[in-house]
């Protein structure tokens, strides 16, 4: 998954250290609300993690999500249709897209990924599991338009977004995904879209606090991960993982909370957390019916159908490109 998280290429400094981490974590410490883009969760040891997340027991969207792509196969290919080219944004993993694939009966299958060793592999994983469908893997940033290969060009395509990753982005960043998606897939393509529903608020806490405590290893990870990379002394033990529903922004956050008031430094810098104080290392926003046709829509994408697991937990979309139109 740490693919689809939009990992930017490395650019290191003269030691070693990658630039864009650390002017993110300086400028993220020094805010009042401290605050860390989600997206340096996933290093190895926070994608190997993150892998474990998925299997717990309070951990529902991937199972449900799972559950919807391979229970409604027939469903998929009448409403989808087959010799689309199907684009996915985050190189497919192993269980998923191929429920996906064999429902549908595609032209062509392109992954599309900024991390070209996952690329690789998911690529070469598919292409065993399906011999006959052509498979181009494009190594590029999905938050930005991307040049489809040339084989495809003439296909209908249907974009694939698994996993409600769209929820990890505040609704403007979700919105400019959107539309650069439509802009990479073109005039009359189709999305496909994991959403994840909104719930009882104990479901969705312990879906991101587990008893295990998994999770929690995954956000504190972020902190090793910043004394391991940019010679950090924040003292991890002080530090306690928190999980809770923002009802307003209908989101879960993750924080590290300081269990007392410390000081550590970071790159050279000091900073400082009393007692009680987080930081806030990611969002993950749950939807309603209502809500998630509003962000298709602002994003360029009218819901044309959706499918819900049997608790009616996860929601995944197809919406199909919108021709814009002038009328109110
Ligand atoms: C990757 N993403 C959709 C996960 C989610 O559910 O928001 C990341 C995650 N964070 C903690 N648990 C899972």
């Amino acid at each position: 998954m740490a693919n689809s998280q939009g990992l930017a290429l490395v650019d290191l400094d003269e030691r070693g250290i990658d630039r864009a981490f650390r002017a993110d974590v300086l400028e993220g410490l020094s805010q009042k609300q401290k605050a860390l883009p989600a997206r340096w969760l996933y290093d190895d040891a926070g994608s190997q993690l993150f892998e474990d997340i998925t299997q717990v027991e309070e951990y529902y969207p991937t199972r449900a999500e799972t559950q919807i792509l391979s229970d409604r196969g027939e469903e998929f290919a009448a409403a989808i249709g087959p010799g689309r080219a199907v684009v996915e944004f985050g190189s497919g993993s192993s269980v998923k897209t191929p429920l996906l694939l064999k429902a549908i009966d595609p032209a062509a299958y392109v992954p599309l990924d900024i991390a070209g060793d996952f690329l690789r592999a998911a690529a070469a994983d598919l292409a065993e599991k399906f011999p006959d469908l052509p498979v181009h893997p494009v190594e590029a940033d999905f938050m930005r338009e991307v040049k489809l290969p040339e084989a495809v060009e003439g296909m209908p395509k249907l974009g694939f977004f698994p996993g409600s990753t769209i929820g990890n982005m505040v609704p403007r960043t979700a919105t400019d995904l959107l539309r650069t998606m439509r802009q990479t897939l073109g005039e009359g393509s189709h999305l496909l879209i994991g959403m994840d529903l909104i719930k009882d608020r104990a479901v969705l806490e312990a879906a991101y606090d587990d008893a295990k405590g998994v999770t929690a290893e995954f956000n504190l990870n972020l902190a090793r991960r910043i004394n391991r990379e940019l010679d950090g002394t924040i003292p991890v033990d002080s530090l306690r993982h928190l999980a809770h529903w923002n009802d307003d922004f209908a989101r879960v956050e993750m924080h590290l909370e300081a269990q007392e008031d410390i000081a550590f430094e970071v790159a050279g810098q000091r900073f400082e957390m009393a007692k009680g104080e987080t930081i806030h290392t990611e969002n993950s926003h749950k939807f309603h019916r209502r809500s998630a046709n509003l962000l298709l829509l602002a994003g360029g994408w009218t819901p044309v159908r959706r499918w819900l697991d049997k608790e009616e937990r996860f929601s995944v979309v197809l919406a199909e490109a919108t021709v814009p139109r002038s009328a109110p």
